[in-house]
């Protein structure tokens, strides 16, 4: 028979204590909430009044079933009132001799059928049970930060664990309104052994100054629609909780140096910079355990950057090519008031463009999004044409021909014999080093990347890219040009795949791995992403709307330009691409897409 859940404890008030304490009371649940002395009991308490206030700010809750919530819970210090508990889950500090030592407590003191949980991220379940004589009745029960908001539970069942004791628990996150995966024993179970490379990839870029702390978090909601940048995301973590989490994925994970941390992460925890909780980490926060970030050093000035570099003004621009980037780049200019003259490689391919540009437009008229005279007015702005010398007196060139290096040097020589002096020009290009491009014009200090992401009038993002060789004025120049079309730029030096993609592959890539090595299905990855840190989509789903093919050549870049062991393509990801399985254009990739 089932056991019922009527009492359960919470060990450690910290980030995830209080919030999965939160989660039970508010649940019907009564809970012994415990804490090691009495000021951080009454942080904890503090700490689940905060969020429960915050709740009935936002409607959420009522004052009454608020009281109630917390008259179900009984804070208290030290483990001797858990007693009772037909289930415990400790959630204190990242370290294996703690959470053992707490453990072999809690076998003493409670009830021979109590379930006892570890929140550990990177921990190994089962070294955690054997401190304690009920190994069987160990697990794992990893809940994600917000607890109360973030739905996802990942339930990690040892090789001791007995088969009910998993499906009582599954039974009690399923009246909790989780989902959750079942899952192994792994260092990092899915989201996180999927997230903290990443988490640590970001963290590297900044410390090296690739970019501001700003525009690597701004790149990954723009570009990718994450909640939250990475950064943000390691203040809301908690540094030290993230060193140790990445610590253990190192040392438990095959070594790989992705996760080994970046230095900085130690020297911030050394300083007491935790992130939220402690009111700094990569940004400074209103008070300790407040989510308002304020204004600190690094913070962009409230003056135009763009304007105090020296921005040259710009009225016409050029765009060449004639494949979706550049339909969509000649429609955002000419939308934003700019005139604009396309250079194609025939009449044909600008009656092309111009035709999806027009039917583009028009649906944003039939929507209501555009006035018909708008339209019209932007079609009129446009000059079409197979004539490169059409360029000569443009302010900008956005160059979004096909992806190959000598057809891309071959422009950029023949930009330097028509452009006058002065003309910023711009590639595309998602994968290739700019600074080939700027050489190969002889106006380096005039070049620099602008990456637009697809579909370009849709996506708020634009990548300003600088090489070595770069000037400030052409810089501030892309900025304020972004600016002026209604997108946000984030700037970064020339590497592979700048910010977004440099984040993104890797990520995907491991997620091919993880299914590769058959630890969890392509289905509970992507749930795992989606509900564990609200991404909008999950890898798989996602591979198969970029093209597994695009997946792979960017990996590839990634890894050719990084030599990073962990980057090199996940053999699956070769063999699908090989297989001609290339997502929803060929109508399978991960997933059939045929019959849907
Ligand atoms: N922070 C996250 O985003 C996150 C997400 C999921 C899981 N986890 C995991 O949850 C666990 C807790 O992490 P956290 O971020 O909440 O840490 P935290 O540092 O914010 O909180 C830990 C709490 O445990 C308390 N504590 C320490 N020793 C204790 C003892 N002997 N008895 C009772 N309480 C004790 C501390 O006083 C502190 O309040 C870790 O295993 C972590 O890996 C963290």
């Amino acid at each position: 028979m089932a056991r019922q859940f009527d009492t359960v404890g919470v060990v450690g008030l910290g980030t995830m204590g209080a919030g999965i304490v939160e989660v039970f009371a508010r649940n019907g649940l009564a809970v012994v909430a415990v804490e090691v002395d009495d000021a951080a009991r009454e942080r904890g308490r503090a700490t689940v009044v905060a969020s429960t206030d915050r709740a009935i700010a936002r409607g959420k809750l009522s004052a009454r079933d608020r009281d109630a919530l917390l008259d179900r819970i009984s804070f208290e210090v030290g483990l001797d009132g858990l007693a009772g508990a037909d289930l415990v889950v400790e959630a204190v500090p990242e370290h294996l001799d703690l959470k053992q030592r707490i453990f072999a407590d809690l076998d003493r003191i409670c009830k021979p059928s109590a379930i006892l949980a570890t929140n550990t991220s990177s921990l190994s379940v089962t070294e955690i049970s054997v401190a304690t004589g009920r190994p069987n009745q160990v697990l794992g029960i990893h809940f994600f930060n917000p607890a109360p908001i973030m739905r996802l539970v990942e339930v990690v069942r040892s090789v001791v664990t007995a088969p009910d004791v998993v499906a009582d628990v599954e039974a009690l996150c399923a009246r909790l309104g989780k989902t959750d995966v079942t899952i192994t024993d792994r260092a990092g179970f899915i989201a996180n052994a999927l997230l903290f490379g990443y988490l640590n990839h970001a963290v590297s870029m900044y410390e090296s100054h690739y970019a501001t702390r700003e525009d690597i978090d701004a790149a990954m909601k723009l570009g990718c629609g994450l909640p939250m940048g990475p950064l943000a995301l390691m203040d809301l973590i908690g540094l030290d909780t993230a060193y140790e989490i990445l610590d253990t994925m190192y040392r438990r994970g095959g070594r790989d140096r992705r996760h080994a941390p970046v230095p900085l992460i130690k020297q911030m925890v050394t300083a007491g910079l935790l992130g939220r909780k402690s009111g700094r980490g990569f940004y400074t926060y209103e008070k300790a355990g407040s989510p308002v970030v304020v204004p600190d050093d690094e913070t962009p000035g409230a003056t135009d950057p763009a304007a105090a570099d020296g921005a040259r003004a710009i009225a016409k621009v050029g765009v060449v090519g004639s494949g979706t980037m550049a339909t969509g780049i000649v429609e955002v200019f000419a939308k934003s008031g700019y005139e604009v003259v396309s250079v194609t490689r025939g009449d044909e391919k600008s009656a092309q463009m111009r035709e999806t540009m027009t039917a583009s437009l028009t649906k944003a008229v039939v929507r209501g999004k555009l006035a018909e005279a708008d339209r019209d007015a932007a079609l009129a702005r446009v000059t079409w044409t197979s004539a490169i010398e059409h360029l000569a007196d443009v302010d900008l060139v956005v160059e979004a021909v096909v992806e190959e290096l000598s057809v891309k040097k071959a422009l950029f020589a023949n930009l330097d014999e028509i452009c006058k002096p002065g003309v910023v020009l711009a590639t595309t290009t998602s994968s290739l080093p700019v600074i080939e491009c700027a050489v190969a014009s002889n106006r380096a200090a005039d070049v620099v990347g602008l990456h637009f992401f697809n579909p370009a009038p849709i996506m708020p993002l634009v990548e300003v890219v600088r090489t070595i060789r770069t000037s400030p004025e052409a810089v501030a120049t892309a900025r304020a040009v972004c600016a002026s079309l209604g997108k946000t730029a984030v700037v970064c030096a020339d590497r592979s795949g700048f910010i977004v993609n440099a984040l993104l592959f890797p990520y995907l890539n491991d997620a091919v791995k993880m299914l590769e090595a058959s630890y969890s299905t392509a289905d509970d990855i992507d749930y795992a992403m989606k509900l564990g840190c609200g991404y909008p989509m999950g890898p798989f789903e996602l591979l198969d709307v970029v093209g597994l093919d695009v997946a792979l050549s960017i990996q590839r870049e990634l890894y050719l330009e990084l030599r990073e062991p962990g980057f090199a393509p996940a053999p699956l990801l070769e063999h699908l691409v090989t297989a001609g399985y290339l997502g929803r254009k060929t109508g399978r990739g991960f997933r059939d897409h045929t019959s849907r």
